[in-house]
């Protein structure tokens, strides 16, 4: 097998595959006891600094589940550290900005990301792409609305009441703002795409707290000029967010290849809300790990049903591991969607 004919790459072109290909968001972290050893004394923001340990978690849930695909290990607010923006992972908690951004000067504190503001992005990326020999490494980025959340709020938000008010009040600003994230959300991308990533996966992960009207007015053509600009570059692009039922199809229509699902939406309904062309990406809730086996396989079992009216399917969990998931289910889960689909 090459990596072009790996399964994950496959599934995202639409192609039949010998299994359905699985990989977890979030499969790298906390719920790995090796990734709590080797993260101990480091804080996050340093980790995802140093090529070494983005290495070696990256590689840990390959090593483990035997999953299709293996994530960068990083993190969205990253590329706005690289840039000088004074920002914290606080554990438990998320990014936390420190001075938020809520006005034309503080927008300017925001830079184009070079190359060179991530070298370590790019040499452990050479060097996952080395140690993972036929199997993918999704690059990915945070997409310009849910890093305006985290900027605008200074910390994770359930209401994103200062984001909207920016985003209804005063649209020049929020062009401005937009403007600048989605050409520091393509650096970023295209950093790990130069160095070696095969596909990218472009994180608005709480673009579902807009209505489908407010999605196509004041964040689709940023999202729209990322994808664009990296349609020649041959990479398969996924699209994700949390709660986005009513805007599947404006996903899709921002260019993406693969998008991805929630456990909200079947994915056959799913397929019928997305233009032809497009791979899904799901579902499994990621609490139904909690439950007992039989829960899960019976529920695996419905959305491998399901996810055959998409063009192509590539299994996931409808958000992230929760921390304190038990690894041994997600590698049971691993095989058994392996071996329900082996043809
Ligand atoms: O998926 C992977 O395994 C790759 C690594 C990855 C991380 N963050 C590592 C991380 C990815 C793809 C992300 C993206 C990310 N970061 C998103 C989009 C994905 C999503 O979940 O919707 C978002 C919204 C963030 C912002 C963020 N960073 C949050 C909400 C948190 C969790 C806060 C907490 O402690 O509960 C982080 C921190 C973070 N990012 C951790 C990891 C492994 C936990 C850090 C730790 O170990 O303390």
């Amino acid at each position: 097998m090459t990596l072009q004919d790996s399964p994950f790459l496959r599934a995202c072109r639409r192609l039949p595959v010998s299994h359905t290909p699985v990989w977890f968001m979030r499969q790298a972290g906390r719920s790995l006891p090796e990734y709590r050893r080797v993260r101990a004394d480091v804080p996050m923001l340093e980790a995802c600094a140093r090529p070494d340990m983005i290495t070696e978690i990256t590689m840990q849930p390959v090593r483990r589940y035997d999953v299709d695909a293996a994530i960068f290990f990083s993190d969205i607010v990253v590329p706005l550290k690289a840039i000088g923006i004074d920002l914290d992972i606080k554990p438990g908690v998320g990014p936390v900005v420190e001075e938020p951004i809520r006005d034309a000067s503080d927008i300017k504190r925001l830079r184009d990301l070079e190359p060179d503001d991530v070298p370590y992005v790019t040499e452990a990326v050479g060097r996952l792409v080395e140690e993972l020999g036929d199997k993918p490494l999704i690059g990915f980025a945070g997409a310009p609305f849910t890093l305006a959340s985290y900027l605008i709020e200074g910390g994770p938000s359930k209401n994103h009441e200062h984001t909207k008010a920016l985003m209804y009040g005063e649209p020049e600003l929020w062009d401005e703002l937009m403007r600048r994230l989605a050409s520091i959300t393509l650096g970023f991308l295209k950093t790990q795409i130069a160095a070696g990533a095969s596909a990218i996966q472009l994180f608005d992960s709480w673009v579902g707290a807009l209505s489908a009207e407010d999605y196509r007015a004041s964040v689709l053509p940023y999202t729209s000029w990322i994808f664009g600009q990296l349609a020649d570059h041959e990479v398969p692009r996924i699209h994700f967010g949390v709660g986005t039922g009513e805007l599947l199809g404006l996903l899709g229509e921002a260019g993406a290849d693969v998008v991805g699902v929630d456990w909200r939406v079947p994915l056959d309904k799913a397929a019928q809300r997305v233009q032809p062309g497009i791979a899904l990406q799901g579902n499994l809730d990621p609490a139904t790990l909690f439950a007992p086996w039989e829960v899960v396989a019976d529920r695996t079992r419905d959305i491998l049903s399901r996810g055959r009216a998409a063009e192509g399917h590539i299994f996931n969990l409808g958000h992230g591991v929760l921390p304190t998931t038990d690894p041994t289910m997600l590698e049971r889960l691993t095989a058994f969607v392996h071996e329900e689909t082996a043809v």
